[in-house]
């Protein structure tokens, strides 16, 4: 078995163990990461770092390692990971303090820091075939989406009504507004411009987001609508995907039984994730 990163020492995963008094356990104050490798190649190491260092510093707990450091541990989970393939994960919460105490601990206590490396799962025939299903779902998460939090819960019950509905992501709708996945951040393409919602506290700045608009930037092709999309004009759209580190551009087919356009995997969607994976294998570092 692979071992893990744990407050700096290499350990066996069973060997990680965290305090009961661990503030990540006791009140989810922690932050975590998610970075993808693929072929033993990482993409977007240093934007993820940096999404990193912003979550911490966005909840004051010091970042523990340098990013040469952190860039270390990566290295050693994908070179000691069987696959080639694989999804990074690295959590870091405020430590453990003596008592439960919803304040910071004062003096501050070390932080809590796990990195380790799991096979990135593939997706099934059918959705490659077919694309996949999504609901939409109230959003009940809290006013800063854009930290990494792992306080997951209402993420956790949107992902698993999706899944008890036979489909693969939730989309969470906040104000009549359709603003990204349980997991993932959303596009819509309607009346030929691609629509995502936009930076800020209601979404998580997704990096497979961000390199896919930047990639679309320097092509010039397609516009780009960066504003939320009303749910009505979701269900009107010709082509709907979703993206993340660990699914990149999931076509979505079927939202709430309707179909998306024509109920297929679409032309814009096609063309974008063909380029999209020739730049993955020419940037990945
Ligand atoms: C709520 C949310 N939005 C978007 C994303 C996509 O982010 P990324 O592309 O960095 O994986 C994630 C990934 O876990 C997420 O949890």
């Amino acid at each position: 078995m692979t071992q893990v990163y744990f407050n700096g020492r290499w350990v066996a995963p069973e060997q990680a163990q965290v305090s009961v008094f661990d503030r990540g356990f006791l009140f989810g104050d922690g932050v975590y990461e998610v970075i993808p490798v693929f072929a033993g190649r990482s993409f977007g190491l240093m934007e993820h770092i940096d999404r990193l260092g912003r979550s911490l510093a966005a909840i004051d707990i010091r970042e523990p390692l340098e990013r040469h450091e952190w860039i270390a541990i990566i290295e050693r989970l994908v070179r000691d990971c069987p696959s080639p393939d694989v999804s990074i994960y690295i959590q870091v919460t405020r430590g453990t303090a003596p008592k439960r105490d919803h304040a910071y601990p004062n003096p501050p206590v070390a932080a809590t820091v796990l990195a380790s490396a799991s096979p990135m799962a593939a997706l099934s025939e059918t959705i490659r075939r077919e694309g996949a299903r999504a609901i939409t779902v109230p959003d009940l998460r809290w006013a800063r989406c854009d930290i990494k939090s792992v306080n997951l819960l209402p993420n956790i019950m949107a992902r698993q009504q999706a899944v008890a509905a036979g489909a693969s992501e939730a989309i969470l709708v906040r104000d009549g507004m359709a603003l990204e996945g349980a997991a993932s951040n959303l596009f819509a393409v309607i009346d030929g411009a691609l629509h995502t919602a936009p930076l800020g506290p209601h979404i998580l700045g997704g990096i497979t987001r961000q390199k896919l608009l930047e990639m679309l930037r320097a092509q010039g092709q397609l516009a780009v609508v960066e504003s939320a999309i009303p749910l009505d004009r979701l269900f009107d759209a010709s082509e709907v995907f979703v993206t993340s580190s660990t699914r990149d551009l999931l076509p979505i087919t079927r939202i709430d039984e309707r179909p998306v356009g024509d109920g297929r995997i679409g032309p814009v969607w096609t063309t974008l994730n063909r380029d999209f994976q020739q730049m993955k294998t020419e940037q990945v570092v």
